[in-house]
């Protein structure tokens, strides 16, 4: 059987309160229309065909390449299939309608979903759960087990507001039956809007079956529509996350403070400690100690590497580099192993090269510094004159002094030695001693006077 699959995301998401499309707000990382068509990646889905309305060109620009038609009005998320009917017109199979606002299902779901439907040859068959409150939510109205309408919240008499089961807004739809139920839904409701959910109802008078699968855990259908429900999903992705890290050997001293993206990597017996942030493509090796309050965003760190409290951006991390506290490494830079980076020290695009340190107050930019060269405390790179960078080179276990400004472009030769606080605006050739600053002046006896 085929499977072809509808994403429902051209509402504006009015009680999100917010100038962002609804769908792309994101949870643990990724938007929530994106969470969406991963979950979907895993479907044997021959097409994925997004709805989009609101704001599309903030959806497209989000989502790169996807085949999607649009809803010019939002009026109802029954109006909002029949946008897909010429696309599928000549299209016999199976449709999967999921909303691009319930980021918490489970692949497995939508599998088990589709199974079911296939093997119960229902018109339609619902997704559906249980919910001790189950306001705001369309009630499934059952009679002998099958599905014999979906009632929303608003339209509901107290009798089926009392139903506990409701509508998780994903469908198996046979293709032609749907399209032509759609044909005849209108707007007689409270919002006035053209439902989806009154598919079923015209199924029913139709004489066609329609199922129901029962989803044990209700919290993967959760919606999204509040920024209270999207901060509850937030943290049940978070909590999946974490603990298939931990199942995977990963550390987590307090698994409800750590906050670790969806597409982030962490090898094993790596230790992550409260505060820690870990985002986008970042990639942690093993027996790393992250500490407090670092938040490293689409790095590469080694094995065997200790930070603390700071902040990596884009950078490589080689192995049994030690960082921080306070180190912030800002994008292109490259450590290598054994580095040291001690408090408040900043590098950008700049490499350094194995066995470096730069202990202290340091800022180093557009720089490349030679093994096991010492960085004193205080060095500056200058390497802006106000319009375009310059390069600073530094060659092998050189001696950078403390206080020492380095006006780029400049070099510096290996094993070379910079007296402390100088101001270097010539190269200094290998093993040569370079000071440039104030001589001292001593006035003996000059509180007499
Ligand atoms: C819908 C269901 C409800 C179900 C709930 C599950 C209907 C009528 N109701 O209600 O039974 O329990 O989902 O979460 O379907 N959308 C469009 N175009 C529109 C309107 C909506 O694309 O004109 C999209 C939205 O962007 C959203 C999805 O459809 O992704 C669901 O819309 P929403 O307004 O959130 O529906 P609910 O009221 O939650
Ligand atoms: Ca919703």
């Amino acid at each position: 059987m085929k499977l072809k699959t509808l994403i429902l995301a051209a509402g504006k998401g009015t009680r999100m309160k917010s100038e962002l499309p609804k769908v792309l707000h994101k949870v643990n990382g990724i938007p929530m229309v994106k969470k969406i068509m991963n979950i979907l990646e895993s479907l044997k889905s021959e097409e994925n065909i997004l709805i989009l309305g609101h704001k599309k060109e903030l959806v497209t620009e989000t989502l790169g390449d996807i085949k999607y038609v649009v809803q010019e009005e939002q009026l109802g998320t029954g109006h909002a299939i029949m946008m897909a009917e010429d696309v599928l017109k000549d299209y016999e199979g199976d449709v999967m309608v999921v909303c691009g606002d319930t980021p918490l299902l489970r692949e497995e779901t939508l599998d088990k979903l589709w199974k079911k439907h296939r093997e119960s040859g229902a018109a339609t068959t619902v997704l559906t759960s249980i919910y001790e409150d189950p306001f705001g939510y369309g009630r499934i109205v059952k009679e002998d087990g099958l599905v014999k309408a979906i009632v929303e919240q608003k339209d509901a008499t107290p009798e089926q507001a009392a139903i506990k089961e409701v509508n998780a807004g994903v469908y198996c739809f046979d293709s032609k039956k749907l399209f032509d139920a759609l044909g005849k839904i209108d707007n007689n409701n409270k919002n006035g809007e053209y439902y989806l959910t009154d598919v079923i109802g015209i199924h029913v008078r139709e004489g066609e079956r329609v199922e129901s699968y029962i989803l044990e855990d209700n919290v993967e259908i959760l919606g999204v529509n509040s920024k209270v429900e999207l901060a509850t999903a937030a943290r049940v992705l978070r909590e999946r996350k974490n603990l298939k890290l931990m199942e995977e050997g990963v550390i987590l001293i307090d698994p409800a403070n750590t906050y670790v993206e969806e597409s982030v990597v962490v090898g094993q017996d790596t230790v992550l400690y409260p505060g820690v942030h870990l985002q986008g493509e970042t990639v942690i090796g093993s027996n790393c100690e992250i500490l407090g309050d670092t938040r490293i965003v689409d790095s590469k760190i080694g094995d065997d590497v200790i930070i603390e409290r700071s902040v990596v951006e884009e950078s490589i991390i080689d192995a049994k580099v030690t960082m921080g506290p306070y180190a912030h490494i800002r994008p292109q830079s490259h450590l290598k192993e054994g580095v040291h980076i001690g408090n408040f020290v900043e590098t950008k695009k700049s490499i350094l090269e194995p066995g470096v340190k730069a202990g202290h107050l340091a800022y180093l930019g557009n720089a490349h510094i030679g093994k096991k060269t010492n960085i004193g405390a205080g060095t500056i790179t200058c390497n802006y004159d106000g319009k375009n960078k310059f390069n600073t080179t530094i060659g092998e276990e050189a001696f950078i002094g403390s206080d020492t400004m380095l006006v780029a472009p400049v070099e510096i030769g290996d094993h070379a030695l910079i007296g402390a606080g100088s101001v270097i605006t010539k190269d200094v050739p290998a093993r040569a001693l370079a000071v440039a600053r104030g001589k001292q002046i001593i006035k003996k006896e000059w509180k007499k006077k």
